[in-house]
């Protein structure tokens, strides 16, 4: 079994290089060896590897600077994986992509389901889209995996933000009306690497029919309540001094940025619990995992 894997140093690639290893032989790529900016050259890789599983978590997620850079994230978020799923039709490879609850508006009361109409607010979440929509017209088998709030023990993101502004300042104003769920790599990678081993069996026996599933932790919060919970898990378990003392809720209004966010980024899950027999776990239990291995 050849699994080639795309993003290796992202946060969910990173997670991914581990989480696939008992499953086959992962050549795990970056930026220098497949860059994504540049998609038909993504063709000679898979084709001179032939995969059996092909695996992408390389994205152009740069939500604010994609407004200025549309085209660009265009490029990496939807032609680079259309390449993708046109060469895994062409060896029957199975293809695993990424995409986000920003493809969602935002407006819905309540999480929103695999069957409810996108509406992107911004440019990024228009290319992911796109990029789901360029998969799912190919042909190719896929299983296409929408996440949100992706945090690591490592790589740039809002658990490591907080947290060294937690050792720098006394006071944090972080915004407390936008709600979803915190989603640790190491599960999103995990969980993958558990759908996979069912789709393969699938494939073997031809029964495998590709999907779009939501794959989040579950529960919700908001990036206030998400902060809270931080510092709090923090100064229980790690052994650091931390500044903070007060964390303000402000509107999403008081803390403009150049993409609009969905103001709901609740994505049910029940659809990966029932297919794929598993059970995602509150946010707050994956925090504290991802925090345990940063002590
Ligand atoms: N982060 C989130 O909150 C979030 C939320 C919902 C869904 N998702 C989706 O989950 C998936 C994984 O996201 P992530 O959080 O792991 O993202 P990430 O940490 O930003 O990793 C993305 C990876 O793509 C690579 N990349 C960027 N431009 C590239 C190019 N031109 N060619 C090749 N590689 C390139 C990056 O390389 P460098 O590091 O060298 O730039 C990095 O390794 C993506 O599909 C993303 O859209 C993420």
């Amino acid at each position: 079994m050849k699994i080639l894997l795309f993003g290796k140093n992202g946060q969910v690639g990173w997670e991914l290089n581990r989480s696939l290893q008992p499953q086959g032989e992962v050549i795990a790529l970056e930026y220098d060896v497949a860059d994504f900016s540049k998609p038909e050259s993504l063709r000679e890789i898979v084709q001179s590897i032939k995969p059996d599983v092909i695996v992408n978590a390389a994205a152009y997620t740069a939500v604010d600077k994609a407004e200025e850079e549309e085209s660009l994230a265009l490029t990496i978020n939807t032609v680079a994986p259309g390449v993708l799923a046109e060469e895994a039709l062409k060896i029957k490879a199975l293809l695993i992509h990424y995409s986000t609850d920003y493809i969602f508006d935002g407006t819905k009361k309540g999480p929103y389901d695999e069957t409810d109409a996108p509406n992107p607010i911004n440019a990024y979440g228009r290319t992911k889209l796109e990029g789901e929509q360029v998969i799912q017209s190919s042909g190719c088998d896929y299983l296409i995996f929408r996440t949100s709030w992706v945090y690591a023990s490592r790589a740039h993101n809002f658990l490591l933000t907080i947290l060294k502004l937690a050792k720098e300042r006394e006071e944090l104003s972080i915004v407390a009306d936008q709600i979803g769920s915190p989603t640790s790599a190491r599960l999103i990678a995990e969980t993958t690497a558990l759908c996979l081993q069912q789709a393969l069996r699938e494939k073997q026996k031809g029964v495998f029919s590709s999907d779009l599933y939501h794959l989040t932790t579950s529960a919700n919060t908001s990036w206030h309540g998400f902060t809270k919970e931080i510092v709090d898990v923090t100064s229980k378990t790690l052994d650091q001094h931390l500044k903070i003392k007060d964390i303000k809720a402000i509107p999403t209004t008081d803390y403009p940025t150049p993409a609009s966010r969905p103001m709901n980024s609740q994505l049910r899950c029940t659809k990966l619990e029932n297919t794929f027999d598993v059970k995602m776990p509150d946010w707050k239990i994956a925090l504290e995992l991802c925090i345990e291995e940063l002590a």
